[in-house]
């Protein structure tokens, strides 16, 4: 064989690969609507960026005929590229190849690129869609699954992982997204552990695809997935730009980006944004989208839990991740599932370096059977803990009520907050006036010939107490209390001091944050 025709069967066997299950396949996923793995990829990544490995690698089995089905590439696209120029390890899963089910020889794949992510530093970012576990294969390709689930355990908090569930991901094959930092999903997409037909047989449910695991499911209900969206090209923009808010490991900072958004901008509306009245609501993302750079905001699991806003912006250029109580939404009180996903939130940003700025209007947390029974205490531990062992830049500011235990979660100085500030608005206090004067005043009350009147005056006298920054000012618990509508200023200058910032935790094999 000469070098030329060496070369050409090389590239033979590389076009084959690049059909993946074949032309009909590729037919077949582009009627239900979808991309094929490299499509994916190609919209992903910067253009002509894209480096493939293993492109000739194919499985071993021999069950079940199988050594009469092989596939270059073997369902799994694998290699390196970049977003904006900045480097990222890649897999995409390929439906055209048995279903893009998982053998021993995929998951090897899969491992090799995020062995290589962690050692290079840089983020790794999974396409889902497939059948799950090869089932020819069978302990094989659960023993495939297990190394890439350790390894997304083992590089979790040193370099980000994201995934996208682009089509089904069944069965174990769920795992690996859920341990990510983020997962977006396209409409269309399902995801649980077990599809209908077994609920049918264990249960005796009737329920379909899309009620159990359909991605708006997951994005208002079970608060698995982070973003959602209408199609496969927009879960492959929010993967772009998510890329642009994170580094590439725990030892890297966040690119500062040049920004128009004049960084002394003084925004009049926040002078008059609360309302006279303490039980009215207002939209706290008014807030958000007034102070950071150019109005924009990427916010995270915005269906679920929706009284707590979690998400990342630019202040100045920096990357922050925000964490603010929704007062429109539950008077933006924190429950189970608001603290659960603030935690996560939160512990992310501690892990990637990003400075967490945390706006609060909080009435406390949410009474009652139902959030006890479900484990408050537990839940709205996490957020605690997470807030308190964070140690990046802790910037926060109370626009409102930071009401009871509440107050002291949401990243208070207590808690190793770096620059607490408050607008004149905040009212801290152990619980809000008409609860404290019940509680203290309830003999009083009971026998006075005017009940009202005594219970508006003593509630007045509490709000003038209480129902203000200036004794949290006396005492440092804030820094400063200022004018609303310099807040994005203030914020960013904070930023900018704090950018050196250094802090510790005691060293320890790891926390026990209550799971
Ligand atoms: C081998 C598979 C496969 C699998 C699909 N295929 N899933 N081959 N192992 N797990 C093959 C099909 O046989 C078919 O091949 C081709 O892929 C396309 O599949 P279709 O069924 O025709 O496609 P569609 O109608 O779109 O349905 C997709 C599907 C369905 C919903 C994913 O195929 C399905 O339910 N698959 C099985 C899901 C599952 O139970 N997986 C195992 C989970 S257990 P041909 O050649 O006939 O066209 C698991 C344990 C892991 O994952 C535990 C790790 C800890």
């Amino acid at each position: 064989m000469t070098s030329i025709s060496k070369l050409h069967k090389v590239m033979e066997l590389k076009e084959k690969a690049r059909l993946g299950g074949g032309e009909e396949r590729i037919a077949d996923q582009h009627a239900k609507g979808k991309l094929t793995a490299r499509e994916r990829l190609e919209r992903l990544l910067d253009e002509g960026s894209f480096e493939e490995m293993d492109m000739l690698k194919t499985h071993r089995c021999t069950y079940f005929g199988m050594e009469k089905k092989k596939f270059y590439s073997d369902g799994v696209i694998t290699g390196h590229g970049t977003i904006d120029h900045r480097q990222v390890f890649v897999f995409a899963q390929d439906f055209t190849v048995l279903g893009g089910s998982l053998s021993q020889t995929y998951a090897e794949k899969i491992c090799k690129i995020m062995d290589m992510a962690y050692k290079v530093g840089t983020p790794i970012i999974g396409l889902n869609d497939s059948g799950g576990a090869r089932i020819q294969e069978g302990i094989d390709s659960l023993a495939g699954y297990a190394d890439i689930f350790l390894r997304n355990v083992m590089y979790s908090g040193v370099v980000p992982q994201l995934s996208a569930v682009l089509g089904p991901c069944a069965g174990g094959a769920v795992y690996s997204p859920a341990i990510t930092d983020f997962i977006v999903m396209s409409k269309g997409s399902h995801m649980f552990v077990t599809g209908p037909k077994v609920v049918k047989t264990v249960t005796n449910e009737d329920v379909d695809e899309e009620t159990l695991g359909g991605a708006m499911v997951h994005a208002s209900k079970s608060g698995n997935v982070h973003f959602v969206t209408d199609t496969e090209e927009e879960s492959l923009m929010i993967l772009r730009k998510i890329v642009s808010f994170i580094p590439q490991n725990n030892m890297n900072e966040v690119p500062i980006i040049q920004t128009s958004d004049p960084i002394e901008r003084e925004e009049e509306s926040l002078n008059t944004i609360i309302p006279d009245s303490p039980v009215l609501p207002y939209d706290m993302l008014d807030v958000i989208y007034n102070v950071v750079d150019n109005g924009e905001f990427l916010e995270v699991q915005r269906y679920f839990a929706p009284n707590i806003i979690c998400g990342f912006a630019r202040m100045g250029g920096r990357s922050v991740g925000i964490v603010a109580n929704q007062p429109k939404v539950l008077a933006g009180v924190l429950d189970i599932n608001s603290s659960k996903k603030a935690a996560r939130f939160v512990r992310f940003c501690d892990s990637f370096n990003i400075p967490l700025l945390t706006f609060v209007d909080v009435p406390g947390f949410l009474p009652g059977t139902i959030q006890e029974y479900g484990g408050i205490i537990q839940n709205g531990a996490k957020l605690l803990y997470a807030f308190a062992e964070a140690t990046v830049p802790k910037i926060t500011v109370i626009t409102r009520k930071a009401y009871g235990g509440a107050y002291d979660v949401m990243s208070s100085k207590h808690l190793r907050g770096d620059v607490n500030l408050a607008w004149p608005t905040a009212e801290i206090a152990v619980m809000g006036a008409e609860g404290a004067v019940e509680i203290l005043y309830r003999k009083e009350l009971m026998s006075a010939p005017d009940q009202a009147l005594l219970k508006q005056k003593l509630e007045k006298e509490y709000r003038d107490t209480f129902s203000s920054p200036i004794l949290a000012a006396e005492r440092g618990y804030i820094d400063d209390i200022i004018q609303p509508s310099m807040t994005r200023f203030k914020i960013i200058k904070s930023l900018v001091t704090l950018s050196t910032k250094t802090d510790s935790n005691p060293a320890k094999k790891h926390g026990n944050i209550p799971l």
